[in-house]
């Protein structure tokens, strides 16, 4: 019996359970194959914490957030911690290839983001039989059209732009949404466009705040009683930085957050404007999947168990086209996406602005 193993890596998505769940009925029913659950990421991996999947187990999945197996962003096998903070990382890359022979995995199937896959495609040229699935809320993987868990994401904010038109309607102000999407302002253009917001700014286009106020009191002199703002966490004023909390100890990665304050500030210093700040952080991770990211990610679950029976490895699923193909991993994973005014996005920033909405750029 062929043995395949599961492992969810980086932040959680809504459509991971859904994966697991196609592996698992593929692996079962197509090929009478066995299912391993690594838990907690490549964390789980290098502990040998394994569990097995079997179809009683996956029965309600498909409509869950989260991931049962458990995640992590901050183990990465070729950098683990030393000891005392400070100490110089240590690879202990090769104690996961040995817990996966050990455990006799024929394929591993990692799903993950931009970060979960490189460190996928690394350990598939040290030997480890991998096939990469693409996860994340920030769509920023070049080599899909969409991964799961984005457009639950973007219901997620549309709804909350909603909700915070009613409120900023009554009261005559002006709402700010400071939304995910770490460098990439997908969510922030989607959920903008979507909940009719009057201005929307992401990091590819560093904004003007005095362009931004001017949007603002032009809706209030046309007799609007309130304006709606979605701000990428990564959006940044010309000339200035993306607003970081702080940098992980481990990974260094930077946390973002307080552009939505640091824009209030701004159009107070600007307008007479009464200005108001939601947060909606990690509820855009949560919850369960919308019917779009379910049958995304059954397609990439029962796709990757395919490409893992015919032998081969190194290989990513994705979205092409309305296709679901397997590509290259280190490949894959080379580019981020990011929206472009000529390329990606570039068709839905022009139907955006031809709307009205403003990018704090003119
Ligand atoms: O990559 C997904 C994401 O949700 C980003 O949009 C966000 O910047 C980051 O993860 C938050 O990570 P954490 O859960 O570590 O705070």
């Amino acid at each position: 019996m062929k043995r395949i193993g599961v492992l969810t890596g980086g932040g959680d998505a809504p459509g991971l359970n859904a994966v697991l769940r196609a592996v698992v009925r593929t692996a079962e029913r197509v090929y009478g194959a066995e299912v391993i659950g690594i838990l907690d990421g490549f964390k789980g991996l290098l502990d040998g914490r394994f569990r097995h999947v079997g179809g009683q187990d996956v029965r309600e999945l498909i409509r869950m957030g989260g991931t049962v197996l458990g995640t992590t962003n901050r183990d990465n096998p070729f950098a683990c911690p030393g000891e005392n903070p400070g100490d110089t990382p240590i690879d202990r890359s090769a104690e996961c290839l040995e817990n996966a022979r050990k455990a006799g995995f024929d394929a591993l199937i990692i799903i993950g983001g931009d970060g979960t896959l490189r460190i996928a495609s690394d350990l598939g040229r040290q030997g480890l039989n991998v096939i990469g699935v693409p996860k994340t809320i920030d769509n920023d993987l070049a080599s899909t059209d969409y991964t799961f868990g984005f457009w639950t994401a973007i219901d997620t904010a549309t709804e909350a732009l909603d909700r915070l038109r009613d409120t900023a309607e009554s009261h005559h102000r002006v709402m700010i949404l400071e939304v995910m999407g770490r460098h990439a302002g997908w969510i922030a253009l989607h959920a903008g466009i979507a909940g009719a917001a009057d201005v929307i700014l992401i990091p590819e286009i560093p904004y003007d705040p005095h362009s931004v106020a001017k949007t603002v009191v032009r809706c209030q002199e046309r007799g609007r009683a309130s304006s709606l703002l979605v701000v990428a966490e990564g959006a940044m004023p010309r000339g200035g930085e993306m607003a970081v909390v702080a940098v992980d100890a481990i990974t260094g990665v930077k946390r973002l957050g307080g552009a939505g304050e640091r824009l209030a500030r701004e159009l107070e210093a600007l307008t007479r404007c009464d200005v108001r700040v939601t947060v909606l952080g990690h509820l855009q991770r949560g919850g369960s999947p919308v019917a779009f990211d379910r049958i995304l990610a059954t397609r990439f679950g029962e796709a990757a168990v395919h490409v893992a029976m015919a032998g081969r490895f190194n290989r990513m699923i994705r979205l092409a086209d309305g296709c679901i193909e397997d590509v290259d991993l280190e490949e894959a994973v080379r580019k981020v996406k990011l929206v472009d005014p000529s390329g990606p996005g570039g068709a839905l920033l022009k139907s955006a602005r031809a709307l009205g909405i403003a990018f704090g750029d003119e």
